[in-house]
């Protein structure tokens, strides 16, 4: 989980997020693997979550290190769930289903060495439904803790790429933005997907989405191959929109300069007819370059606490922490991750 250069989440604001999901999760004990079971911060945390009801952790590790780390910080891991994906009795199952499932991209001897890494271990269990979800990344990169979800778990059926989120927060103010953290490219379709998947996640979390398809124009004004694309891409969505039942009432318009979907005189200026007038919640960017940096900006000039990348469009969600993560940041996000695959 990023937060500019900052790994903490304000308290408050996350505790305004997580209040959505608590009545959600309550009583569910969702399983959710955390292969860095040897570092402080996700032991600790592995222990807060397992004192409530809401995230079951399977904490992954050489047991006898974990064990001599929870002694080291005085924690009871009794009842936990701990693995070792080195000697794992599972271990003969997930290589044979790993390399049932890379179709010839892993040989059975990759495959044995490949499982010695937790985030591949764990990545299996959440294959094989031992668990819901996983949330890595305080001690492994974003392209190691995303990579054995994007080979094993992929995603979903209609959608070609995941893409990363962040929720942008500031007092009673709660916008989605994306993509901000994976595609360098993307065309009309994958944009589109983008849309979709994004009001979804929008929804999940309690926002009605109305989400506005960005680019440099608006509604014409500018007429290039990247406005263009943007032009395509709002009209794929909302031909996708037309048949996903659960997100009814939800509105994608596009293309439109950022001040045309957030301000309302801007948009009765240049958007007269579309349905979003200034009161748009969701923003799907037109290319990493510009979610990247819109996101930062309106982090770091806009005062914005960002909450995220949240991953979406897999088929069970897995998420990636920031190597400079807090034990609460590793709670939270195992919360979310829990609540994505409800
Ligand atoms: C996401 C990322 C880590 C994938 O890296 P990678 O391992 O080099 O990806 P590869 O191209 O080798 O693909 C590996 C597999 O993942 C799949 N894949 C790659 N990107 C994907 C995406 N966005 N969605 C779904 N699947 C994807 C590939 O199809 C491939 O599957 P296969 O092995 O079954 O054929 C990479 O795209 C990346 O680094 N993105 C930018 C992240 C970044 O720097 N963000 C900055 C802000 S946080």
């Amino acid at each position: 989980m990023v937060n500019g250069d900052e790994s903490k989440f304000q308290e408050a604001i996350m505790a305004k997020l997580l209040d959505v999901l608590n009545e959600k999760l309550s009583g569910k004990n969702v399983k959710i693997v955390l292969p860095e079971g040897t570092d402080e911060r996700v032991l600790q945390a592995a222990v807060e979550l397992h004192k409530g009801d809401k995230v079951s952790p399977i904490v992954l590790g050489n047991v006898e290190e974990v064990q001599a780390l929870a002694e080291k910080l005085g924690l009871s891991i009794d009842g936990i769930e701990l693995m070792d994906p080195t000697n794992s009795e599972l271990r003969e199952e997930l290589i044979a289903k790993f390399v049932e499932r890379r179709k010839g991209k892993a040989t059975e001897e990759q495959a044995t060495q490949m499982l010695n890494d937790p985030n591949y271990f764990g990545t299996m269990l959440v294959y094989t439904g031992r668990a819901a979800g996983l949330v890595s990344g305080a001690a492994h990169s974003t392209a190691d803790t995303v990579r054995p979800a994007l080979q094993i778990i992929k995603t979903k059926p209609g959608v070609s790429r995941t893409s990363g989120v962040f929720f942008m927060i500031r007092e009673d103010e709660q916008y989605l933005m994306g993509d901000c953290a994976i595609n360098p490219e993307l065309d009309a379709n994958a944009l589109a997907e983008i849309g979709i998947e994004s009001a979804k996640t929008a929804k999940a979390f309690g926002m009605e989405p109305k989400v506005a398809m960005l680019s440099f124009s608006t509604k014409g004004s500018a007429k290039t191959p990247e406005t263009e694309k943007v032009v395509e891409a709002t009209r794929l969505a909302q031909e996708k929109l037309a048949s996903e039942a659960d997100l009814e009432g939800v509105v994608i318009d596009g293309e439109f300069q950022f001040d045309a979907a957030f301000v309302p005189s801007v948009a009765a200026k240049k958007a007269p007819e579309s349905p979003i007038q200034g009161d748009a919640n969701v923003f799907v960017f037109p290319s990493l370059e510009a979610g990247n940096i819109g996101y930062k900006i309106a982090q770091r000039l806009g005062g914005f606490d960002a909450v995220g990348p949240i991953l979406q469009g897999l088929n069970a969600p897995v998420n990636d922490l920031s190597r400079g993560c807090s034990t609460e940041d590793v709670v939270s996000l195992s919360i979310i991750t829990a609540a994505q695959s409800l």
